[in-house]
């Protein structure tokens, strides 16, 4: 059997009653589509049939006055999706004779007609073989296919998506994925045991449903260089307090952007406004990993004769009581040793 064949079967069995199912009548089916966009089934159901009592057609709906239509949709949310609908229907009165346009390219010219609810009316309404890929639609159909790459949209299917649609029943096909997504391929708990079309799903085959779709890699962290120095001032270890912002508020040592020979050091350090630096050794190196960001430090050890604005020289029960970030572990462990000597 085919993959649509499947679907369509345990569809038959299992469709989830709704008011809209078995409707092909393009107004109910657009009213449903609709109000379907962004709300629980569950939700939509009350006023889809108050809607249909107070416009049964098309006219009806064009020829209420705004603020009746939006009084209807109250709780419904998304007001613009309300706004859209009544200009729809009012282009479909007045410019259409009552009837809604056949295809899915010519729906989506609608006020309110997207892609996804295009294709779903004119699959439903009209049998056009067309694919209604929404999140769901699309999550099932990455599992069922191992599809390795990232959708950025659902409509990155569209191709795949369309060689399995049932073009007989492409309406059908198309609320059956709609009810397998909800009931069985779920997004964090798969039903793999009760799917009607395991025998077609390659992740599955590869126990592996959990995997798809596929998501982006984490952004890659930003590697940032810093050098760290312990500079002492007559015997005490040099430090200030850091601004807003990363570990903002917390104490560190004298600190550079980038990575330095030691003549550069020397320059940079001037340039920075320490008066007479003596540079003393070169200190292990550290890494710490932050959330979004790496510091890959170099450290010195070094002396001068005058610091610029902002530090202040510490001793080491001064050191001990300072909060300190443990990014500088490495660091704090040499200095409190240097400060005691
Ligand atoms: N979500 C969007 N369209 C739907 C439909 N026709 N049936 C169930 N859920 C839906």
């Amino acid at each position: 059997m085919r993959f649509s064949e499947d679907l369509l079967s345990w569809y038959d069995a299992n469709a989830r009653a709704l008011p809209w199912r078995g409707e092909r009548d393009p107004y109910r089916v657009w009213l449903s589509e609709i109000m379907l966009q962004q709300t629980q089934t569950q939700t939509v159901k009350g006023y889809y049939a108050r809607f249909l009592e107070r416009f049964p057609t098309v006219f009806d709906l064009a020829a209420a006055d705004e603020e009746t239509v939006l009084k209807l949709w109250e709780g419904l949310g998304y007001y613009s999706r309300a706004r859209n609908l009544h200009a729809a229907a009012r282009r479909v009165a007045a410019e259409m004779g009552g009837r809604f346009p056949a295809t899915a390219e010519a729906l989506r010219r609608l006020p309110g007609v997207g892609p996804y609810a295009a294709n779903a009316i004119a699959s439903i309404a009209w049998g056009e073989p067309v694919p209604a890929l929404d999140g769901n639609q699309a999550r099932v159909l990455s599992r069922v296919l191992a599809w390795e790459d990232v959708l950025n949209t659902p409509f990155d299917l569209v191709d795949p998506a369309a060689v399995l649609i049932d073009r007989q029943r492409p309406g059908d096909y198309n609320q059956a994925l709609m009810d397998l997504g909800a009931a069985i391929c779920t997004p964090k708990a798969p039903r793999c045991d009760a799917c009607p079309v395991a025998a077609h799903c390659r992740a599955r085959a590869e126990d592996a449903a959990m995997d798809f779709p596929r998501k982006r890699a984490p952004a890659a962290k930003k590697q940032q260089d810093r050098t760290i120095l312990l500079v002492m001032l007559n015997g005490r270890l040099l430090v200030r307090r850091r601004p807003k912002g990363l570990l903002g508020g917390l104490y560190e040592f004298a600190a550079l952007e980038g990575h330095y020979a030691e003549d550069g050091l020397r320059a940079a350090l001037a340039e920075a406004g320490f008066a007479g630096i003596r540079i003393d050794r070169r200190l292990p190196d550290a890494k710490h990993v932050f959330t979004h960001i790496v510091w890959r430090m170099q450290g010195w050890l070094a002396e001068c004769d005058g610091a610029p604005e902002g530090y202040s020289p510490v001793d080491a029960a001064q050191l001990e009581a300072l909060p300190f970030p443990s990014a500088l572990r490495t660091y704090w462990e040499i200095a409190k040793e240097a400060v005691s000597r």
